[in-house]
């Protein structure tokens, strides 16, 4: 009982004393729009060593993935060893010199990211942060780090291990993890380092509600994806009631990208960023960037669509209309524009018609359409194409 009472003192005085830091987060520019690199989990996963990493850094400059707006370099979980005497947190073998990899990063124009969890393990069961935040930012700070993604993980196990009989209790959870989340984006803070902090926790507890008020400059809301159309769709098309809670320095992230990864065919690789596109998600790439097909390389670099999910006005785009298996998503960008995605989610080609009006256009216009094919044809402030299988045709209307 007494335990369970410090905890929560803790973490009320964490809430209270931090609100000037987090607002300096939340303005301090990181996340404008939403982040986009690379991250070793969805390819990786434990195996990942620091070739692997170098060789991303070295791909994303080689292949153009840079210069399209890929930045981010984000070890995922496994690399973290033991500490040493004085608490302090070392990487495992698999990566000898963390600040070296750090500067080898940045030397190629690219920021660094790391992976960590509030609870004392982290989701392969690794060391992580519980006890050690302000330990673990610093050192984080000192190898050059711009992006930590705090995994929430076995922070569960401890709060039911101490608290088993308020775990239930949602107000009382909410607290804790609010608190934790808190008190790494306060650590972080401190630092004085730009970090982007990226709040994972599988969406527990409505985190779009509240994970700005943490600090975090975007939130998974969602569990991990897999890579098949079955698990990229039920995330992505789930994502139009979350609109209103994402804009400039706080995201929505329905998860890490599966382009490249071979588990869907390239039409539904092409809904499946198109969709985050329209969703303004993180575009984390999470393949082998260092064996790229020229088709994965097309996806991941179609400069028009990464135009969508980076556009300046910052709106996650919605669902419009749903009629079977065809769906049709919108979102509008600045200047007026609007991008707008026809979805067949059928399994053989289906013709669709989009009315100019159902979003929001009044008069005819210019329609672009963003992947192959010549641009449609607007007739009587209508737009008729034909849609792939599993596919998309999305579209970019000038006013
Ligand atoms: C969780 C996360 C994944 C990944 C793994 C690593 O499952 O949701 O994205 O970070 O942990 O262990």
């Amino acid at each position: 009982m007494l335990k369970r009472l410090m905890v929560l003192a803790v973490s009320l005085a964490v809430c209270g004393a931090a609100g000037a830091q987090r607002d300096m987060a939340l303005e301090s520019g990181l996340a404008r729009t939403p982040p986009m690199g690379w991250n070793s989990w969805n390819h990786f996963a434990g195996r990942v060593t620091e070739q692997d990493v170098k060789d991303a850094a070295d791909a994303l400059v080689s292949t153009g993935m840079r210069d399209a707006g890929y930045v981010y370099v984000n070890i995922d979980d496994t690399w973290e060893g033991e500490r040493d005497a004085q608490g302090v947190l070392h990487a495992n073998n698999k990566f000898p010199d963390m600040k070296a990899l750090g500067d080898y990063i940045h030397a190629r124009g690219l920021k660094f990211g790391i992976y960590s969890s509030p609870g004392p393990r982290t989701c392969a069961r690794y060391l992580a942060s519980y006890g050690h935040e302000q330990q673990d930012a610093d050192l984080y700070a000192s190898w050059g780090v711009d992006y930590l993604k705090y995994d929430l993980c076995s922070f569960g196990t401890l709060m039911e291990a101490g608290m088993a009989d308020h775990f239930d209790d949602p107000d009382y959870g909410n607290k804790m993890m609010k608190a934790a989340y808190l008190k790494m984006r306060t650590a972080l803070d401190k630092t004085g380092r730009p970090i982007v902090f990226s709040l994972c926790q599988y969406g527990h507890d409505d985190v779009w509600t509240w994970g700005a008020s943490v600090g975090g400059n975007l939130w998974r809301t969602t569990g991990d994806i897999q890579d098949n159309y079955a698990s990229m769709t039920k995330i992505g098309f789930a994502q139009g009631p979350l609109a209103k809670y994402a804009g400039p320095g706080h995201w929505n992230d329905p998860d890490m990208l599966e382009v490249g990864n071979g588990g869907m065919t390239a039409d539904e690789y092409r809904t499946h960023i198109s969709l985050w596109a329209l969703l303004a998600a993180p575009l984390l790439a999470g393949n082998d960037l260092s064996k790229m097909t020229p088709e994965t390389k097309s996806i991941l670099m179609n400069k028009a669509v990464i135009a969508i999910d980076q556009d300046k006005l910052g709106v996650q785009g919605d669902r419009v209309s749903q009629s079977g298996d065809l769906e049709v998503w919108s979102k509008p960008l600045g200047g007026g524009a609007v991008a707008v995605g026809l979805f067949n989610r059928g399994t053989s080609a289906a013709p669709m018609t989009l009315k100019l009006s159902d979003v929001g256009v009044k008069h005819a216009v210019h329609v672009s359409s963003l992947w192959e094919g010549a641009n449609p044809i607007v007739a009587n402030d209508e737009v008729s194409v034909s849609v792939p299988a599993h596919g998309v045709v999305l579209l970019r209307i000038e006013p």
